[in-house]
């Protein structure tokens, strides 16, 4: 069924860029009803405004708690009607009431291959550790921050001989990955084809004459993709 999605962003918003875009050509099946930030100067915010959707923004710092702000974004959330939270470059720990307002429907995106490197400079984590491989995760969001179970994972290697990465170089690779697994794990969300189990989650198999899945690894590009991409 159709998301009814609200995304949260606190920045540049490339991953909402790809929503809104993918949206209206009617690859993803999601209405995006509201763009929220908690920084009313984020870049996001312009982007969505261009592309004519609702948005809600406030500075997280003029209020008295994070419950507060939670509540305030909770409530324009239900007057937008929104079934479904993204998280994309949020930079704030939602509250347990917020999170506990949408089981199972809240995903967020992260620029490593969870467990390893979670926190807010996980690319420059990843290469000041020297990593082989790195990458980026959508999971579900649960109470811990970068904890929630995993729906899919893209794989991306680093210091290959021909290239030495930096936090750029390599965050800019690994974005290219966002891009697609992001869409897919909402797309999955829509089609009902996602299945908690415990911490795992399970993707249903696709309806007879749904889009076959593509190669593990990707055409075009060095990253393994697990499980495979269907459409993105
Ligand atoms: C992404 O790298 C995402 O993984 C992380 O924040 C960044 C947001 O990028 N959570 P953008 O604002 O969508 O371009």
């Amino acid at each position: 069924m159709k998301l009814k999605l609200a995304v949260l962003a606190s920045g540049r918003g490339s991953n909402l860029a790809t929503f809104i875009k993918l949206a209206q050509q009617g690859r993803l099946e999601a209405d995006i009803v509201l763009v929220l930030s908690n920084n009313p100067a984020a870049p996001a915010l312009e982007l969505a405004s261009r592309a004519g959707l609702a948005t809600w923004s406030a500075d997280h710092r003029s209020y008295p708690s994070r419950e507060s702000f939670d509540q305030s974004m909770l409530e324009a959330i239900a007057r937008a009607g929104a079934d479904t939270v993204a998280l994309a470059g949020y930079m704030r720990i939602l509250s347990a009431p917020f999170i506990q307002a949408f089981p199972g429907r809240i995903l967020n995106i992260h620029p490593a291959l969870l467990p390893a490197f979670p926190g807010g400079r996980s690319v420059r984590d990843a290469v000041d550790y020297g990593a082989r491989l790195s990458g980026c995760s959508v999971h579900f969001v649960d109470e811990k921050m970068d904890n929630g179970p995993l729906i899919i994972q893209a794989a991306v290697p680093l210091f290959n001989e021909e290239q030495q990465d930096d936090e750029a170089s390599l965050h800019a690779r690994i974005q290219e990955y966002e891009h697609r697994v992001y869409p897919q794990a909402l797309q999955w969300l829509a089609e009902g084809r996602l299945r908690l189990e415990g911490r795992k989650v399970r993707l249903l198999p696709r309806p007879a004459g749904g889009a076959a899945p593509a190669a593990s690894v990707v055409a075009g590009g060095p990253a393994l993709v697990c499980p495979p991409l269907e459409k993105f």
